[in-house]
């Protein structure tokens, strides 16, 4: 049976995903802020959430209907077959959001979304009480344009848990943005990758698991597991195929920090994540940033104001950085960061990216390599 998947990112990573889906086969997505839908069988909700690098959560979508009053979402949620997903004791928390809608009151429109649901359970299985002391079923009620749309979380814990970041250290990346991050610059695998301001190894880590095709969901649980209407087949697959697909490519990968509890804390990560062999971390300060090789893609994100630092402290860090970069014309730099006047100091660059870290406005400054001027990332 077809399912209508949605999978949210984070807003500017749409294009990472959509790379992402289309790697894992699936073809006719469509793209709106933060989400992409697309149409796949059962092993697809397994898949999506065992592949995805760069996706928050991934929902199945139930139905999707005109609702201009409350009338209509009661009818429209009561259409769908709850009874063929919840079972009798399954926990129907229902979270919802409203934009440009005339039901805009979120509060009214999840309980009214959740009547409706044990109105449709009551009728279906004869009952009255439901104990709701069983697995979680978290439905999702997002009124956008009068339209409704109704969805599953099948992901519980959201992606970006992948489970092997026990230490962080100043304002750590989310995985799922590391990831994405890491895409966006088109590194490849027997190119040394930098991150000399590494924290607590997030951009290096991800960098290590894409490089040896590790799926980021390989070693964790996603609530969906624990549903019975589907076919528990679908994960060990999934798992399965992602242990078909892993590589033991050698990889060059090297992170620095000033800190050396960031760096200590990036060791344990690594070693978490089985990818202590592949990454070397050492404590050094910026101003001493040297590296031996020929080539090397820099990839990182540096202090920004809104976080941490003072500003002409910071200033003065983006310079030192900039003039240790200056000699090694030939990498290719990639530099996060929600820097106001970045370019001032750091010129213009050959391309740049808004992307949200959190809510925080960020971009991605990519600087190629000069001797081969400027290349987009692969498609
Ligand atoms: C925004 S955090 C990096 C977070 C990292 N991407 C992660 O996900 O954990 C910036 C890092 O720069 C480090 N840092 C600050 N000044 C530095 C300097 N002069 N040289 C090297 N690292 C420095 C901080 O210790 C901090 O860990």
């Amino acid at each position: 049976m077809k399912h209508d998947i949605v999978v949210t990112c984070t807003f500017g990573l749409e294009s990472v995903l959509k790379r992402e889906l289309f790697s894992l086969g699936y073809r006719d997505l469509q793209i709106q802020d933060g989400r992409i839908t697309f149409a796949a069988d059962e092993a697809g909700i397994a898949r999506a959430n065992v592949f995805l690098r760069s996706a928050d959560r991934v929902y199945v979508k139930l139905s999707e209907f005109d609702a201009y009053d409350f009338d209509q979402l009661f009818k429209g949620v009561r259409k769908i077959n709850w009874q063929d997903m919840i079972p009798v004791d399954g926990i129907m928390h229902v979270k919802g959001r409203s934009r440009k809608s005339k039901l805009s009151s979120v509060p009214a429109c999840q309980s009214v979304t959740k009547k409706a649901i044990v109105e449709k359970m009551r009728l279906s299985y004869g009952i009255d009480h439901f104990p709701e002391n069983g697995t979680r079923f978290p439905i999702e009620i997002i009124l956008e344009k009068n339209r409704a749309q109704v969805t599953l979380d099948t992901s519980g814990a959201a992606l970006f848990k992948r489970g092997y970041r026990l230490h962080t250290g100043d304002a750590p990346l989310k995985e799922t943005l590391a990831a994405g991050l890491v895409l966006l610059s088109g590194w490849k695998p027997g190119t040394p990758v930098i991150d000399p301001f590494c924290g607590a190894g997030t951009l290096l880590i991800e960098a290590a698991m894409i490089g040896r095709n590790i799926a980021p969901g390989i070693n964790r649980n996603f609530l969906a597991m624990e549903w019975a209407f589907l076919d528990p087949d679908i994960w060990s697959k999934a798992k399965a195929e992602a242990l078909s697909r892993m590589n033991h490519h050698k990889l060059e990968l090297f992170g620095y920090d000033i800190d050396p509890h960031a760096i200590d804390s990036a060791g344990l990560n690594a070693k978490n994540a089985d990818m202590d062999n592949a990454i070397h971390f050492a404590r050094r300060d910026i101003s001493e940033f040297q590296f031996s090789g020929e080539s090397a893609c820099v990839i990182t994100n540096l202090p920004y104001g809104e976080r941490i630092g003072d500003r002409d402290t910071l200033d003065e860090l983006y310079r030192t950085f900039r003039n240790g970069l200056s000699p090694y014309v030939k990498f290719d730099k990639h530099i996060f960061t929600a820097h106001d006047h970045f370019q001032e100091i750091f010129g213009r660059a050959d391309k740049k990216r808004k992307l949200y870290n959190g809510n925080i406005k960020c971009h991605f400054y990519s600087y190629f390599n000069q001797a081969k001027g400027r290349k987009e990332s692969s498609p």
